[in-house]
């Protein structure tokens, strides 16, 4: 049997738990054994939450329990997760996380300490296994582009704003609906698909950039009026996460764009997020499916702990073996 522990038992953590009992049979024979949640971290054990495990506060009695095979991180944050996740590493635990943000800022540095098995596939675009895609799926190619629809929330509000409704209560509706980050700051202000966006980044390009050093501008500047012009002219307007490679260097943006409506990617509405990667062997391929939410996001979360389980993977893959050796720069944003 595996045993896993998870940081952090709220939208995504509780799906996961739920998940893994409802598909408990085809998980355990794809897996190879059963997986099993045994206890998991949260602020306070006395919320209701509807699953049955043990609840802990103490971070320590997951990483450091010498029954736990693999440390879920689903608390969200910078500082704090990132002491978890490496506390984790180095008790040579196997860790899965889905936080954006962490990986954002420390994605090559605690892949360096990992003797063990390090995946994120939750992420970028929830469902969507985007990071398979690019990191296994598309290995033979040299990455040209990646432009996407990568922040759930914010599509959620545009498409919602289009029917004429009010961006506050769409805001607030997404919240509910689990879609948002615990700050909603980071969704609507392009910093979350900006997270994402440099994670893709470190996938196809080796690239270790921080957000501060890319173009980030979200949504909240976008009123009914824009969006009803937009209309007008034949066009839906998307925040786009956008990786270009022009040369030897990397162009890194977070913007709203107006994009054509008769595009794939002007169809893409609601939560749903979609990925275009251009790669030079295969030329255009993409993914489509459901960004955020906490069932979409367990789906890969639960990926990764088979795959973990199967022993399919080897530590340190992505870190050790660049996909990219030709030595790109990013482009700086005043250019
Ligand atoms: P929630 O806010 O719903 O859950 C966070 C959980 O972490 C809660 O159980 C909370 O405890 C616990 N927690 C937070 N801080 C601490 C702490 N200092 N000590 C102990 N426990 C703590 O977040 P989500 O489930 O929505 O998101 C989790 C992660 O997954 C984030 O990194 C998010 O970015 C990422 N993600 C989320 C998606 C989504 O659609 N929601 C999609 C993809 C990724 P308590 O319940 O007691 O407050
Ligand atoms: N808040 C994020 C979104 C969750 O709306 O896309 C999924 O990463």
């Amino acid at each position: 049997m595996v045993k896993v522990g998870i940081v952090g038992v709220g939208t995504v953590g509780v799906s996961v738990v739920k998940n893994l009992e409802k598909n408990r049979e085809i998980i355990k024979s794809r897996a190879g054994k059963e997986i099993k949640v045994i206890k998991g971290v949260v602020r306070d054990p006395s919320k209701k939450r509807d699953v049955n495990i043990e609840l802990v506060t103490d971070y320590k009695e997951v990483t450091r329990d010498p029954q736990i095979d693999i440390v879920v991180e689903l608390m969200g944050g910078v500082d704090k997760a990132y002491e978890v996740v490496k506390d984790a590493l180095n008790h040579g635990k196997a860790v899965v996380t889905a936080n954006k943000a962490l990986l954002a800022y420390h994605r090559f540095e605690l892949q360096k300490i990992a003797n063990t098995p390090f995946e994120y596939e939750a992420s970028v675009a929830g469902g969507i296994p985007v990071i398979k895609a690019l990191r296994d799926g598309l290995s033979a190619n040299h990455i040209e582009e990646i432009k996407g629809i990568i922040n759930g929330t914010c599509n959620y509000i545009l498409t919602e704003m289009k029917k004429g409704r009010d961006y506050e209560e769409v805001l607030k509706e997404a919240q509910e609906k689990g879609y948002a980050e615990a700050d909603p700051t980071f969704d609507v202000g392009g910093f979350d698909a900006a997270h994402k966006l440099l994670i893709l980044a470190s996938i196809a390009y080796n690239i270790d950039a921080k957000p501060e050093e890319i173009l980030i501008e979200g949504i909240e500047n976008i009123n009914l009026t824009d969006i009803e012009f937009a209309k007008e002219f034949g066009y839906e307007i998307k925040l786009l996460g956008i990786a270009k490679k022009i040369g030897n260097e990397i162009e890194l943006r977070v913007h709203p764009t107006l994009i054509k409506k008769e595009e794939m990617i002007a169809k893409v509405d609601g939560v749903m997020n979609a990925v275009s990667v251009i790669g030079d062997v295969v030329g255009e391929t993409m993914y489509y499916g459901p960004g955020a939410g906490g069932d979409a996001t367990a789906s890969a979360v639960i990926s990764d702990i088979i795959e973990i389980a199967r022993g399919c993977i080897k530590p340190m893959l992505g870190f050790k073996i660049p996909l990219e050796l030709d030595n790109v720069t990013l482009k700086p944003i005043d250019e």
